[in-house]
């Protein structure tokens, strides 16, 4: 795996991107075929990410058969399967918890060492705990590791403190083989939850209200093979038509309705940069009266978190002040410094990032903490004068797809080192 990239900053980007499938639709999705036994899900559109590879990886190691080939997968589960999570691939992943749900409601019992993932402030579990707990699973933490055991989950109401992806994914699995009806309340509304709940109807569940703030949820005795598609990916989108924007380009992102990224777009138009939507394209332009917003991340449908760091790069160049409040993370501006070295010129208070828009960005050699911050930065290094390295790519590379020949295509000179 290339650790480096050295980007000749400056040049003009301009074309098409075909959008890849949503990795944070296709985690959960892939998790729900624990719920299965004796059957087969087969997916559309899933991206080809390390991510994704380490969540087959993650099924293949509890018992299941997972082939994956152009963008098409097959995950056939046996009617046994073990209950305990491999810890060196839960560690390199958080998004490795959304085993937890289902596999407790199928198995009786899931072991699943403490996650890792992106950098980004404490990150718990608390909430995927207690909802679990509420139906009817015993949860002790012992050495690093979540013991959740269950005789059959039984349905309930749960009202989540914040409306996590990952609690509310994790709990809706889980209740689709409870007994009885699960309501779970302050619901998150992300895109992906509903993707999720296609599938799972697909796979006989019986759910309602995704995409509100309260999902009913009926369990069933048993769910049946199903064919599911991934959504496509609102945060690569977003990355691609800003890395069109900020290099003074155009760029298209094909393949995604504007609905998935309403409060991104409007944003955008906020700052003056040209907007076109029609069916089934984006279109992004520089525009040169491009001014600073101001923006705080929210839970779905307000503006994503993981686009923050790439719009605060864009800002960067936006004539004015910007106000950028991270509100959904603590800890997700660890890319702050690394923009300052770059020229950028940016004043942290806490959780809230003041940008005062600058005539231009230098190269320089930069880190990334993170899989947006790692994206951020190298849209930096496009627009930057000079050279730039990116290093630690690991991150990016779990979650965007042949980034290098989609940048190539639309005219950046980079190159990936050792
Ligand atoms: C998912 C996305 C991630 C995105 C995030 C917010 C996936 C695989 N990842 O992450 O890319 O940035 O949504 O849109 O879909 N929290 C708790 N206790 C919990 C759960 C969450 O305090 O039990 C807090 C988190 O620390 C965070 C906030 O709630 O501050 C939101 O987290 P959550 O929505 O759960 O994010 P993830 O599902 O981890």
């Amino acid at each position: 795996m290339h650790e480096k990239m050295l980007i000749k900053g400056a040049k003009v980007l301009n074309g098409i991107i075909d959008v890849q499938g949503a990795k944070n639709a296709t985690l959960p999705i892939m998790a729900a075929s624990i719920l299965l036994k004796g059957q087969t899900l087969t997916l559309e559109n899933v991206p080809d990410l390390y991510d994704i590879q380490t969540m087959a990886n993650l099924l293949r190691d509890l018992g299941a058969d997972v082939k994956f080939d152009n963008h098409f997968m097959v995950i056939s589960v046996p009617d046994v399967l073990n209950s305990e999570a491999p810890a060196e691939l839960v560690r390199k992943m958080r998004a490795s918890s959304l085993v937890l749900g289902p596999l407790v409601a199928r198995n009786g019992k899931a072991v699943l060492p403490l996650p890792g993932g992106c950098v980004l402030g404490s990150r718990p579990l608390d909430f995927h705990l207690k909802g679990l707990a509420k139906m009817g699973a015993t949860i002790d933490l012992n050495h690093g590791a979540i013991y959740a055991t269950a005789g059959r989950l039984k349905g309930c109401r749960i009202s989540l403190d914040f409306p996590s992806v990952g609690a509310t994914e994790n709990l809706m699995m889980a209740a689709t083989l409870a007994e009885g009806e699960t309501y779970i309340e302050n619901a998150a509304l992300e895109p992906e939850i509903i993707n999720l709940a296609d599938v799972l109807r697909s796979m006989g569940a019986v759910i309602t209200g995704d995409g509100t703030n309260v999902i009913k949820i009926i369990g069933q005795d048993r769910l049946c093979s199903a064919k599911g598609e991934i959504i496509p990916d609102r945060i690569e989108a977003a990355t691609y038509l800003l890395a069109g924007v900020i290099t003074k380009g155009t760029v298209t992102v094909r393949g995604i309705d504007a609905k998935y990224m309403d409060h991104i777009l409007a944003k955008l138009i906020e700052a003056k940069v040209s907007v076109n939507i029609t069916d089934n394209e984006i279109t992004a332009s520089w525009n040169k009266s491009l001014k600073g917003v101001s923006v705080k991340t929210m839970p779905h449908p307000g503006f994503p978190t993981d686009t923050q760091p790439q719009l605060m790069a864009l800002l960067t160049l936006a004539s004015g002040t910007s106000v950028i409040n991270e509100s959904v993370f603590d800890s997700r501006l660890l890319h702050v410094n690394e923009f300052k070295k770059m020229g950028a010129k940016i004043e942290l208070q806490e959780n809230v990032a003041i940008v005062t828009g600058v005539a231009r960005l230098l190269g320089a050699t930069v880190q990334a903490s993170n899989l947006r911050a790692g994206a951020a930065l190298i849209l930096m290094g496009l627009a930057a004068e000079g050279e730039t390295t990116v290093c630690d790519l690991h991150h990016v590379w779990r979650g965007y797809e042949n980034l290098v020949g989609k940048f190539l295509s639309l005219g950046a000179d980079i190159t990936l080192m050792d």
